[in-house]
């Protein structure tokens, strides 16, 4: 095994630079990873509690996951679209029934980014509009409608932008500009629909995107009843209802297989990538049958549905429908819920705890009343994690979310044991 001085020089020399690892030069080198664990190459063992992004959904190197993956290589590893395999027919059966409302027909890509582009031109071809309006902070990928759809200054460089791609308030609820309700938030933003619909647009759009809970924007979880009243505005301006799910699915937020159905809406489009593979590249857009079948002229995607990725992705939905873990992403999110609580009353830097079962985090601010943002204090909170033998995310726009999201499928055990960490970690850098 190469040093970590050989690596990290080549890899300044061979990589670009923009992807910046978390630790700067002291970054975790991986050796390998099983199940809730990582291993680094010097031997160090880390509780995994942000598996990758949210991706590693079920563990690392889950066996069934590996063994049905081996078993497709091994019989037909790339067909293409232009000929059918069996297996994308079944997950795509399986995630139509999964799914709520009347979504159907899907249309599998290889990432995030992929599927969410997707999702715009079928929109946008179904409803013969162009505008698509989401919201700050969101965050949709990587490539140009993508970037367009985000809302982050960083992850906006060196895009050229989509011009009827439009950007309304979020509900930030702890960065409201003054004292409110959930209720007011939830018209406040409502208001801002109508004036984007009215001022910007042609009175007619194609879609509202948004995804359930803000991921890479530090876990904004929005009221009850905000997706109720947004669709109402948008379907009455003709537009679609597009949720992005790539972090929020499969059990995730607790009790639910997606995190949508809490809001109790039917999208019209949903996408899917990250935890839907547990590592494989997939992406994937649902869509009503009507909105499929406006997609009109050819399209292709030649790793889209490819067999290996589909047998991968029915392992992953398998495992997590035979060990219900939108049960277990309940009952542990609930248990980690009541120690971030807690460290919010002993930390005063601890600004705000938010976010759905697997899937919480902490906002880290300078203590007092201004909320100020503390990013440096979140950097050394993940740093003192990682020695701790945690791995955990930071996100949000100004770099002060701490983002914890455990395996699917993480035991009480090591429930425990991340959330003691965590609180180590609180108190390490307390001082
Ligand atoms: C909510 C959401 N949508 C889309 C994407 C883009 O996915 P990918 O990186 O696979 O292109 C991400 C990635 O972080 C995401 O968090």
């Amino acid at each position: 095994m190469a040093s970590r001085k050989d690596i990290l020089e080549r890899y300044k020399k061979y990589l670009f630079p923009a992807l910046t690892p978390y630790f700067g030069d002291d970054a975790v080198i991986v050796d390998h990873a099983k199940d809730q664990y990582l291993w680094d190459i010097e031997g160090n063992q880390y509780l995994d509690f942000f598996g990758g992004v949210l991706t590693v959904s079920i563990g690392h190197a889950n066996d069934e996951v590996t063994e049905r993956t081996i078993e497709q290589l091994k019989r037909a590893q790339h067909t293409s679209t232009l000929f059918i395999n069996p297996i994308m027919v079944d997950v795509a059966e399986k995630v139509a029934e999964l799914t709520p409302g009347r979504l159907q027909k899907c249309f599998f890509t290889s990432s995030g980014s992929e599927a969410n582009e997707t999702a715009v031109v079928a929109a946008r071809m179904y409803t013969g509009q162009k505008d698509i309006i989401t919201m700050r902070h969101a965050y949709s990928g990587r490539t140009q409608a993508a970037m367009s759809l985000t809302a982050h200054g960083t992850w906006r460089m060196g895009g050229v932008f989509d011009p009827y791609i439009r950007h309304i308030r979020n509900p930030y609820m702890y960065r409201a500009p003054f004292e409110m309700t959930e209720d007011e938030m939830v018209e406040i933003v409502v208001k801002d629909l109508e004036e984007t619909i009215a001022t910007l647009t042609n009175g007619k759009i194609a879609a509202f995107m948004a995804e359930p809970i803000q991921g890479v924007g530090g876990f904004i979880t929005p009221p009850k009843n905000f997706f109720k009243r947004i669709a109402e505005v948008v379907r009455a301006a003709g537009g679609l209802m597009i949720i992005d799910e790539v972090q929020t699915g499969w059990g995730r937020t607790g009790g639910k297989w997606f995190g949508i159905e809490h809001w109790g809406i039917e999208p019209d489009i949903m996408t899917f990538a990250k935890g839907m593979g547990n590592g494989i590249p997939i992406g994937a857009t649902i869509a009503t049958p009507e909105v499929a079948d406006a997609y009109l002229g050819a399209t292709f995607a030649t790793f889209g549905g490819n067999p290996v990725t589909m047998a991968a992705v029915m392992a992953v939905i398998e495992y997590i429908e035979k060990h219900n873990l939108p049960a277990n992403c309940e009952v542990q999110g609930a248990t980690m819920r009541r120690y971030l609580e807690e460290f919010k009353s002993e930390f005063d830097f601890v600004g705000d705890v938010r976010g759905m079962g697997l899937m919480q985090g902490i906002e880290i601010v300078k203590p007092g009343p201004e909320k100020t943002p503390d990013p440096v204090k979140t950097t050394a909170l993940i740093a003192a994690a990682r020695k701790h033998g945690l791995l955990i995310g930071k996100g949000g726009l100004y770099g002060n979310v701490i983002r914890i999201a455990p395996h699917l499928n993480v035991s009480t055990a090591d429930m425990e044991a991340g959330c003691k960490a965590i609180a180590q970690s609180l108190a390490d850098v307390a001082q």
